[in-house]
């Protein structure tokens, strides 16, 4: 697929909507980006962190349990918590301090709500010997407590953001005032599949090994007894910016019999405006230098979101899945806050591997799709995290 076009656009999704200031900077990010995936040095290096330092690649776990809990679907789960730092944000973080080496930067910054993308930058800005700041809303800072304190001790910043609704949204907003202001020696290392031309497509090509190995596991391991030798009938991931949907989706955009479905958080249901269902409920229009679905009022402005899990509490989406839903390659759909701490339990209980919050969603969207196919299915679920970074505020809610 040749997507996006030159000037960065999935369809009529995407661009570059930023300050004059920055336009010259992402033109050279993407010549930089573009030359560095071509050479050999970059592509080895790369890969050899991937193996080497965050444990690549990862095992595609058949989750027996489970299956046979839900009858009619047998469950592969693609196991990204297994990854160093604990989530798939680390494959990305990797990619891009790589290139902040090849600019010659000093410091990056980062937003980050879940906390899992400010651990993956801290932890690859200790590895390279790079100054870093993480920008996180004051209430990601509090109920995302553990993440905080792993980014302190790598040696990093971390600065509460008190503006807006203090989350994901307005840490974003942040980094991106600091990268204005210290484009010389700073590097900005975004966290999903979002932001302007060319960050959805750096991140969708540093977080593609997901769907990569996956598909070489599935299709080609069929001597190890129970991997099949044929494509899987679903996909599904949960989405907040979409990187690790996209990260898995993007090596089977082609294969037309595979269905993808993204899982966005429903938040308090879909019918208050307590979500964070863009896809579902968002109209077209620009967050963060990029034209995708958004949550916004009638007047234009930007809606604050809401989800129990900080990493898909977010009023904006990748535009790549805006694209995928307009062609129909891929089905959106969501799950509700309460139901995704019972996706929390079921998969500890099942398999005795504790989610992330996020990745619960995609978890419990299973047992509705497991109650609407025909026949057995496989499906091949990105276990996105793990779940240690919730202990502190799920207590209260397993009682
Ligand atoms: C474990 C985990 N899964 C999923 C997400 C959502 O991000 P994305 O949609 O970019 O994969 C996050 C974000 O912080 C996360 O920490």
């Amino acid at each position: 697929m040749s997507l996006p076009n030159k000037k960065g656009y999935f369809g009529e999704f995407g661009g570059k909507y930023v300050p004059e200031t920055l336009m010259a900077l992402l033109d050279d990010l993407e010549k930089v980006f573009r030359s560095a995936v071509k050479d050999r040095s970059f592509q080895k290096e790369f890969q050899y962190y991937l193996r080497e330092y965050a444990g690549r690649p990862t095992s595609l776990y058949l989750a027996e349990r489970l299956s046979k809990h839900l009858k009619t679907l047998k469950v592969y789960l693609k196991r990204e918590d297994l990854l160093h730092t604990g989530a798939h944000k680390i494959n990305n973080t990797i990619g891009q301090v790589l290139l902040a080496k090849r600019m010659k930067k000093t410091r990056v910054i980062a937003e980050t709500g879940a906390g899992q993308h400010g651990v993956a930058t801290a932890t690859v800005a200790a590895l390279t010997g790079l100054e870093c700041v993480v920008y996180m809303g004051a209430e990601d800072v509090e109920r995302q407590a553990l993440n905080v304190d792993r980014m302190k001790l790598l040696g990093s910043k971390v600065i509460p953001v008190t503006s807006g609704s203090q989350t994901l949204k307005d840490a974003m907003n942040e980094a991106i005032r600091d990268w204005v202001t210290n484009v010389r020696n700073t590097f900005y290392i975004i966290g999903s599949v979002a932001g302007p031309h060319p960050y959805p497509l750096m991140v969708r090509e540093f977080q593609a090994v997901i769907g990569r190995e996956a598909r070489r596991q599935f299709v080609h391991f069929g001597h190890k007894v129970h991997k099949e030798k044929r494509l899987p009938d679903y996909l599904v991931a949960c989405v907040g910016g979409g990187s690790n949907a996209m990260g898995l989706f993007h090596a089977f955009f082609n294969d037309r019999e595979v269905h993808m479905i993204g899982v966005e958080a429903a938040g308090l249901g879909l019918n208050t405006d307590q979500n964070s269902a863009s896809l579902k409920k968002g109209e077209v229009g620009v967050l963060h230098g990029s034209k995708s679905r958004v949550l916004e009022t009638k007047d234009g402005q930007i809606k604050p979101a809401h989800s129990i899990a900080a990493g898909l509490d977010y009023p904006g989406v990748g535009p790549e899945h805006a694209y995928y839903q307009k062609i129909g390659r891929a089905q959106y759909v969501t799950v509700t806050d309460k139901e995704a701490i019972s996706g929390v339990k079921l998969l500890s209980r099942m398999e005795g591997i504790i989610p992330a919050m996020e990745t619960a969603h995609a978890i419990i969207y299973l047992e509705k799709l497991a109650r609407g196919v025909k026949g057995q299915k496989n499906v091949i679920v990105c276990l996105s995290g793990r779940g240690d970074k919730d202990m502190g505020s799920i207590k209260e809610l397993i009682k």
